[in-house]
């Protein structure tokens, strides 16, 4: 019988060997230049979480193009030859601490809170509001534009060249963000895509932007680049949103990102954590059902510093990786502290208080210090 998988042991995805099965979960600090440059700070950021242990980063999401894909302001872009050497920068840190990092690749669509009118598949008002501490734009969201085919094929081209921009980089791969409410998701959800042409529809339909740009970036990259994916169930502003029809929803998209590519598939459960949100309504596991059914590697999220439970799934054979968001924030060092069996930081809202910045984090943590 093959040896139950742990998050210390050596993982790999395509021909992307890691050291163990630890991922840092993609986190935007909306911490680069004004214009979308990726800043020393920034490379210095990574670098730690490679040093603390992490087999895998997956650096926070980048906007693709300079039309209508930018989320936040100070977001890192990848689209000009600044952003390039910005990145390449943080790669190189990360790197010499013996690193592997993938960048993800997002456009906001309809949830910008930076463009001035942002363009979506349909003119609908997403729910909830602004996130506070990104961007200069708060409250409720507008209403879209709605996206042409020509725009449609301007975000295709805008991803592929933002992979390619990613390789020379120095990028292991990318992860293309179809979660969380964000443009590719937006087309997804029947909510929020009511388009009648090759767009809209069923979820063939609805899930092709996203099949396109997987399949096109895989085409153009290099043997041994990684094209993965991430989705998800709930969105940002809606953290109790189900795909409507369990595992059939769940089997055509996880088959269909396959079909058109996926090097991996990474489920994100970002509110409410992975037993909720990386299970159907009726509670029918999607990690495992990913693995089962594409047969690719598969990263598991939501609340997973709980190695126990993190052991647990990985031994289960439901994930072959676990990613850590908000706890890797305050423990760089999770899997060396682990491994040491150190105890790791409980990560607060409070950290947040001065912003989501790297800078605000910063002077939070000397707050803490000088209050010890
Ligand atoms: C400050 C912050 C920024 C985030 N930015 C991104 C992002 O750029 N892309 C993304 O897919 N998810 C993003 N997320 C979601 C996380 O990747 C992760 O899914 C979520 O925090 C749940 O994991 P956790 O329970 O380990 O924190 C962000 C989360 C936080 C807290």
């Amino acid at each position: 019988m093959a040896a139950k998988l742990t998050t210390d042991t050596p993982g790999q995805i395509g021909l992307l060997r890691t050291a163990n099965r630890f991922v840092l979960a993609p986190m935007s600090r909306a911490s680069a230049y004004k214009d979308g440059t990726p800043t020393a700070a920034m490379a210095r950021y990574y670098a730690e979480f490679a040093k603390g242990g992490f087999g895998l980063l997956i650096a926070e999401g980048a906007f693709t193009d300079d039309v209508f894909a930018q989320s936040y302001s100070n977001q890192p872009g990848l689209v000009t030859d600044a952003h390039q050497a910005g990145w390449a920068q943080v790669v190189t840190a990360v790197k010499a601490e013996g690193g592997r990092i993938i960048l993800q690749l997002i456009h906001a669509g309809a949830v910008s809170q930076h463009v001035d009118t942002p363009h979506a598949p349909s003119a609908i008002r997403p729910k909830g509001s602004m996130l506070v501490g990104y961007g200069h734009k708060q409250g409720a969201y507008g209403i879209p534009e709605v996206l042409s085919l020509d725009d449609i094929d301007n975000v295709v081209g805008g991803f592929v060249s933002a992979a390619k921009r990613a390789e020379r980089a120095g990028f292991d791969g990318v992860e293309i963000h179809c979660a969380n409410g964000y443009l590719l998701d937006q087309f997804l959800t029947p909510e929020s895509n009511t388009r009648t042409d090759k767009y809209g529809g069923d979820i063939a339909n609805r899930l092709r932007l996203t099949c396109d740009i997987l399949s096109e970036v895989k085409a153009r990259a290099t043997t041994g680049f990684l094209v993965g994916v991430r989705l998800s169930q709930a969105k940002a502003t809606e953290p109790d949103y189900f795909w409507h029809n369990g595992l059939q929803d769940a089997g055509q998209i996880f088959d269909s990102v396959a079909a058109a590519g996926a090097d991996f598939i990474h489920l994100a459960s970002e509110a409410k954590g992975y037993a909720y949100h990386s299970a159907t309504k009726s509670g029918e596991n999607l990690t495992s059902f990913a693995k089962r059914l594409t047969g690719l590697p598969v990263i598991a999220n939501g609340g997973l510093q709980d190695v126990s439970l993190a052991n647990e799934i990985l031994g289960a054979d439901q994930a072959d990786f676990v990613a850590v968001g908000k706890t890797a924030l305050l423990n760089p060092d999770l899997p060396k502290r682990l491994r040491a069996g150190l105890p790791l930081r409980a990560f607060s809202y409070d950290m947040f208080k001065y912003g989501v910045t790297i800078d605000a984090q910063e002077k939070w943590t000397q707050e803490q210090t000088v209050n010890v």
